[in-house]
Formats: structure tokens, C-alpha cells, sequence
């Protein structure tokens, strides 16, 4: 958030709040939160911005797609994703696309990819055993960066994407989401074939990713039309899929596409969500000692398993009370169809609505004393009462996170393995500060040290295909 000694800057007569929002988003919507209260209008250039932090507005707008819809075909969000799962605008397809990897997201489906996860995770730890001295000082946001894009890439697709030079590096993702963020605050961007140095480096980003989907797809191709075994994977799920009206498959760009929509969205959500929590226990001694004795009595120091994770209960909890805190995405955009009022405005057609999710989570009226970190909000009595409409890292409605349970059981894996090795605490020489784009993650990476709590070596996971 904005140093309280810095100004935000001016609405102006053409640009409005597009500085202010490029500059410090949170800040501005808080601004607008204080000055308008729980829907406040905003302007960008020509387009006409609503954000909204009540429970019960969040309600209506994620619950009537009708009314408001994904972003239209000018999405930014599309140069890197294409028209995948969660930037697809028209409904009908992102329905029908939907439903297709649904079953791949259950709950018991997921459960039956812990161990590739814990395979992962495994690994991780191996190496910081066999290349870190006891208080080593690492930082943490980059290690779970990368162990989160290699679970979702080898639990999906069944395959590392992990390596020095690969096209997909945390990054290049980092790159082309503050790219892409800039482009949806600055009404007057360059058109993106203006060869301006931000344009190219993310064109030849893409362009890297692109060739890796494509090297991707042929070879899974090529192992199907061999009758080899299938996978059992998303990729499989995608390329197998038909369409129940047409009988037609999806093309290389629509796969493309799903493919890197779960790439992004899977991964760096997850490892912000971690790094936030590691953070707050790191500066709230008494909840780290509570999360390691419950660590400690279920596990003894050994890896946890599935069946471990329910009576993680306080791990499941910090991890509801990061995401609340610091969500990594911190708004969830609409575009409204029909004219339609919220609060005191008549929102016109075209105009852009934002849940301002990290505003609905600090709202008072549902949240006592939201700026204090408190996992028992989270535990049965803590959330009796409480409108689900509050709590919205996961977004709500038809468009709720399809994966979720994907990622609460990887979060609650990783907090539970590392602790379980490592006291973790924030290194006091580095600043942690938020930086609100897309995602909401901290500005400068998070700087820790870790303090060895085991003796006992591991030995390297078994590799994974
Ligand atoms: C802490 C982790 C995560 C958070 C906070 C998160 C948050 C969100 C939010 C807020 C949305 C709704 C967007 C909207 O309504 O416009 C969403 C959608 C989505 N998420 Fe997640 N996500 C997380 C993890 C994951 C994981 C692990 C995957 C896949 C492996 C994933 C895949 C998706 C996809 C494909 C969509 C689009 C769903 C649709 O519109 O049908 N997410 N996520």
C-alpha cells in the first residue's frame, strides 16, 4: 500500500483516476471506499469504472452473469491467455468448456494427484537440505513460485516445465501479468505493434510460451495416435473431449489456450497466498508456535499424507486468514450487458465493475478489526454468522475458482512439509511491501530465514514422468 507520507495522485480532467490506479490500485479504491462507501465510481479515460465491497453487491454482480459478464474482446488479459476458461466473455462456450474439466477439479480426483504434489514438494526440500547451511537466508517467494508452477505443470499436464530455459519462468509470468495490468489502468496505451521495449519483451514472452504449448501438443498428439496409454490428465481431458452438439474437438489455439489460462492461474496465486501466510506467521510468534505444535503432533517429522491434512485444522485456518488479508486476486472485473443501478448509480452499459475483494475483507461490518490477523475467524464459531458473500479470494457464482480444492490441498501440503523441516522467519534486514496488480504479491519477494528443525535427512523423491 501507498507510504501514508506519499500523495495519490490528483484525479485528472482526460485520464480520472488511471494514474491514481496505476500508481497505487488498493489505496485508490480505499480512497473511494472512504469517500463513496460500499459502491464507488471511478473513471479511466472514456470507460467508466464501479467498484463494490459489500457482501451483498459482490452477490448480485457475481451471481447475474446475464447482467454482468466477463470482459469484452478488448480484455488485456486475452494477448496472454487467448480465450481460455477465464477470459472467455461469451457464455454458452465457456459453459460447455467449463463442464469439460470440471471432473478434473473434484475433490476426489485431486486427492488422487497428492502424491505428485508431495513428489514436488519432496524435491524442494531435498535441495534446500543439500544446498542451504542451517540460517540460510532465501527468498521464499521465488522457491514457492517455482514449486507451484511444477506441481500444476506435472499434476495437469504430466510433464516438469521447470528449467533454466524454459519459456515458462516465474519471471516472464510475473512480466506479462504487470504488463498486462498496466494496459487494462492506461486508456491510451501504445497499440501493443508499436514496437515500444515493453511491447517487444512481451511479445517475444508470448512468443516463447507459444512455442512451448505447440511443442507440448504435438507430442501428446503423437503419443495418442500411437495408442499409447493415455495420461489421465487435463491435457488428455482436453484433447479427448467433443463437443455433444457438434462432435467437433478442440483446435491446437483452444487448447493453447486452456493450457496456459491453468499454467497461470494455477500457480502464482497459490505461491502469493503462501508467501503472505509465511510472512504473517513469521510476525505473530504465537500463532507460528501454535501452527508447529499442531504440525508436530499429527506428523512427528514425517511427510504428511492426504489423510493427515483434515486434522491440520490451524493449517487450513491461516491459510483462509492470508487469503483474506492479502487475496491474491485482490479485484475480480466485470463488464455490465444491460443498464442496471448499484448503490446510488445507474450503471450504463460497457462500464467496467470491479469487486474490490481486499475492500470487502477489511469491511468492518462483517470483519471486527479487520487489519488483525486472526485464523480463529476461520474456525466453527468464527464463521458462524458470517455472510459467505465476505470471504471471496475464490471469486463466487458460475465463475468460482474451478480449482480451488487444488489449491487449498497443495497450500495446506506445503505450509505442513515446511514448517515441519524449517522454523521460517522473516529476515528483518529486507522490506515487505504489497504491489497490486492482477495479483496482489509482495513488491520486493520475502527475504527468510531458515532454521533447521529436523536432523533426520530426507531421501530425493521418487521422479516423477
Ligand atoms: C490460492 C489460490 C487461488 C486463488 C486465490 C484463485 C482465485 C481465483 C478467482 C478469484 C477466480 C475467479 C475469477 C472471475 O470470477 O473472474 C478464479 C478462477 C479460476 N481459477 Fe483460480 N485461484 C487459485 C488457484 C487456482 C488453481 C490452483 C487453479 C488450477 C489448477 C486455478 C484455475 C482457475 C481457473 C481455470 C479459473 C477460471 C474459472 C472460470 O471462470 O470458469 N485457480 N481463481
Amino acid at each position: 500500500m501507498l507510504n501514508p507520507r506519499q500523495r495519490l495522485r490528483p484525479r485528472l480532467p482526460l485520464l480520472g483516476d488511471a494514474p491514481a490506479f496505476r500508481q497505487d490500485l488498493l489505496a485508490t479504491l480505499a480512497r473511494g471506499r472512504f469517500e463513496q462507501g460500499d459502491v464507488a465510481r471511478y473513471r479511466l479515460g472514456p470507460v467508466t469504472v464501479y467498484g463494490v465491497s459489500s457482501p451483498e453487491d459482490a452477490e448480485r454482480v457475481l451471481t447475474d452473469s446475464d447482467t454482468f459478464g466477463k470482459l469484452g474482446p478488448d480484455n488485456p488479459l486475452r494477448l496472454a491467455l487467448g480465450d481460455g476458461l477465464l477470459t472467455r466473455s461469451d457464455h454458452d462456450s465457456w459453459l460447455r468448456n467449463r463442464r469439460m474439466v470440471a471432473p478434473i477439479y473434484h475433490r476426489r480426483r485431486v486427492e488422487t494427484m497428492y502424491t505428485t504434489m508431495q513428489d514436488c514438494v519432496q524435491e524442494m526440500l531435498v535441495r534446500w537440505q543439500d544446498e542451504l547451511a542451517p540460517g540460510a537466508v532465501i527468498d521464499l517467494h521465488t522457491q514457492l513460485m517455482h514449486v507451484t508452477l511444477d506441481i500444476v505443470s506435472r499434476c495437469m499436464f504430466s510433464m516438469p516445465m521447470i528449467s533454466a530455459d524454459s519459456a515458462l519462468r516465474p519471471e516472464s509470468v510475473e512480466y506479462a501479468v504487470t504488463y498486462t495490468f498496466l494496459r487494462l489502468q492506461n486508456p491510451v496505451a501504445p497499440p501493443t505493434w508499436v514496437p515500444t521495449p515493453a511491447n517487444r519483451r512481451f511479445a517475444a514472452i508470448i512468443g516463447g510460451l507459444d512455442e512451448l504449448m505447440a511443442s507440448m501438443i504435438t507430442q501428446r498428439r503423437r503419443t495418442l495416435a500411437a495408442g499409447e496409454p493415455g495420461k489421465e490428465d487435463l491435457l488428455d481431458m482436453l484433447m479427448r473431449a467433443t463437443d455433444a452438439d457438434t462432435g467437433a474437438q478442440m483446435n491446437d489455439t483452444e487448447l493453447r489456450d486452456e493450457i496456459i489460462t491453468t499454467l497461470a492461474a494455477g500457480h502464482e496465486t497459490t505461491a502469493i497466498t503462501l508467501t503472505w501466510a509465511f510472512y504473517l506467521l513469521s510476525t505473530h510468534p504465537v500463532w507460528r508456535r501454535r501452527v508447529i505444535e499442531e504440525i508436530d503432533a499429527v506428523l512427528a517429522g514425517r511427510a504428511p499424507t492426504v489423510a493427515d491434512l483434515p486434522k491440520l485444522p490451524l493449517v487450513a485456518q491461516v491459510f483462509d486468514e492470508a487469503l483474506r488479508m492479502f487475496p491474491s486476486s485482490p479485484t475480480v472485473p466485470r463488464q455490465s450487458r444491460r443498464p442496471v443501478r448499484l448503490g446510488p448509480y445507474d450503471v450504463e452499459v460497457g462500464s467496467r465493475v470491479l469487486i474490490d475483494v481486499h475492500g470487502l475483507h477489511r469491511n468492518r461490518r462483517h470483519w471486527p478489526d479487520p487489519e488483525v490477523f486472526d485464523p480463529t475467524r476461520f474456525g466453527p464459531e468464527g464463521r458462524s454468522g458470517r455472510s459467505r458473500w465476505a470471504h471471496l479470494p475464490f471469486g463466487g457464482g458460475p465463475h468460482l475458482c474451478v480449482g480451488k480444492q487444488f489449491a487449498l490441498q497443495e497450500a495446506q501440503l506445503l505450509l505442513a512439509s515446511i514448517f515441519s523441516r524449517y522454523d521460517v522467519r522473516h529476515h528483518p534486514g529486507y522490506p515487505v511491501d504489497d504491489r497490486a496488480t492482477i495479483t496482489l504479491r509482495p513488491r520486493h519477494g520475502l527475504r527468510v530465514v531458515l532454521h533447521p528443525r529436523l536432523t533426520a535427512r530426507l531421501v530425493p523423491a521418487r521422479k516423477v514422468a
